[in-house]
C-alpha cells in the first residue's frame, strides 16, 4: 500500500479556513448538531437536542441507527482503503467524532488523504483542530448542490489527482437535499469526474411512517430530511458496479462482528469500471 504517487499537500489554506470566525447559528436546529446530538456529543445548542428529541419520538432507534452509520463508515472506508484506494471525498463529513475517515483510511494506508465537504460552519470549525495534526487532509465548506463549486476547489484539486481513483462519499447525506433538487442527478455529475476504479459509499434513510414521521423534526432545519424507497437509493448507483452484498441495511453490509441493528437506513458501495 505504499505505492502512493507523491503529491503536494495544500499549503496554501484557504481564506474561508484561516481567517474568518465560523458564525455559528444557535436558532435553527442544524443537521450536523442533531446527529452529535444523537451520537452522544457534545457540540450541539439546546434547539439541535429539542429537535433531536422529536426525531427519537418518532424513530425509537434513533440513537442506535447512527450509531451503526458510523460503524457502516468504518467498514466501507476500510474495505475501499484495502482496494487499494488512497484518496476520499467525504462530502456530509459531520462534526469530526470518532473515527473520522482519515483515522480508518490511515489505519490501511498512512499516506491516504482524504479531503472534507460539508456546508455546516461548525464542521470547518472542529475542523481546524483536526488539520493541524494531519495534513493529508483537508477541509471545504461547500455544499453538495454545486457540484463545480466542490470539484473544481483549488484546495480539493491540490489534494486530490482526479486521474488516480477516488472514494466518493454520501454517507449518511443524500436525503437532505430534497427530490426537486435531484439527487439522482448530483451523484451523476460527480460520477463523471472520477476515474474508473473509484467507488461510491452511500447511505440514505428508507422511507418508513417512524422516518416519515421523524423528517417533522427538520421542518425547522437548515435542511429538510426526505428519506426515500429502496428502488430510489439503489437508483443513485446508476452507472456503478454494485459490490457485494448489494444495497442493504447498512449492519448487513459485510459486518465485521458486533454491529449495531439499524432498521432505517440502507447502503452500498458501487465501483465505476
Ligand atoms: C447525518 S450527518 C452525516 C455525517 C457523516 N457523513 C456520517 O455518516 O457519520 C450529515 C452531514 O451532512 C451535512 N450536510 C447536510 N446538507 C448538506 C449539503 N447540502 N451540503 C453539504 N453538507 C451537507 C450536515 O451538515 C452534516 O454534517
Amino acid at each position: 500500500m505504499s505505492d502512493v504517487p507523491a503529491r503536494p499537500f495544500p499549503s496554501d489554506r484557504p481564506a474561508d479556513l484561516e481567517s474568518q470566525p465560523a458564525r455559528i447559528d444557535t436558532t435553527k436546529p442544524h443537521p450536523a448538531r442533531i446527529y452529535d446530538f444523537l451520537l452522544g456529543g457534545k457540540d450541539n445548542f439546546q434547539v439541535d437536542r429539542d429537535a433531536a428529541e422529536k426525531v427519537v419520538a418518532a424513530v425509537p432507534s434513533a440513537r442506535a441507527e447512527v450509531a451503526a452509520n458510523r460503524e457502516f463508515l468504518r467498514r466501507v472506508v476500510t474495505y475501499a482503503a484495502g482496494q487499494g484506494i488512497f484518496q476520499f471525498l467525504d462530502i456530509g463529513t459531520g462534526i469530526p467524532t470518532v473515527g473520522p475517515t482519515h483515522e480508518v483510511a490511515q489505519r490501511v494506508n498512512p499516506l491516504a488523504r482524504v479531503a472534507y465537504v460539508d456546508n455546516d460552519p461548525i464542521v470547518l470549525a472542529h475542523s481546524r483542530a483536526l488539520l493541524t495534526t494531519n495534513d493529508r487532509t483537508f477541509t471545504v465548506q461547500a455544499d453538495v448542490r454545486e457540484p463545480d463549486t466542490i470539484l473544481r476547489h483549488p484546495a480539493v484539486r491540490e489534494l486530490l489527482d482526479f486521474e488516480q481513483p477516488i472514494a466518493l462519499m454520501f454517507v449518511g447525506l443524500l436525503y437532505f437535499v430534497d427530490d426537486g433538487e435531484d439527487p439522482w442527478s448530483l451523484v451523476a455529475r460527480y460520477r463523471d469526474a472520477l476515474s474508473p476504479g473509484s467507488h461510491l459509499l452511500l447511505s440514505h434513510v428508507i422511507d418508513t411512517v417512524e422516518t416519515r414521521n421523524a423528517a417533522k423534526a427538520y421542518e425547522t432545519a437548515t435542511s429538510g430530511l426526505s428519506p426515500r424507497s429502496p428502488g430510489q437509493i439503489t437508483a443513485m448507483f446508476d452507472g456503478w458496479q454494485i459490490v457485494e452484498p448489494g444495497i442493504v441495511p447498512i449492519h448487513d453490509w459485510r459486518p465485521d462482528g458486533g454491529e449495531t441493528f439499524a432498521g432505517q437506513l440502507l447502503g452500498g458501495i458501487g465501483r465505476l469500471v
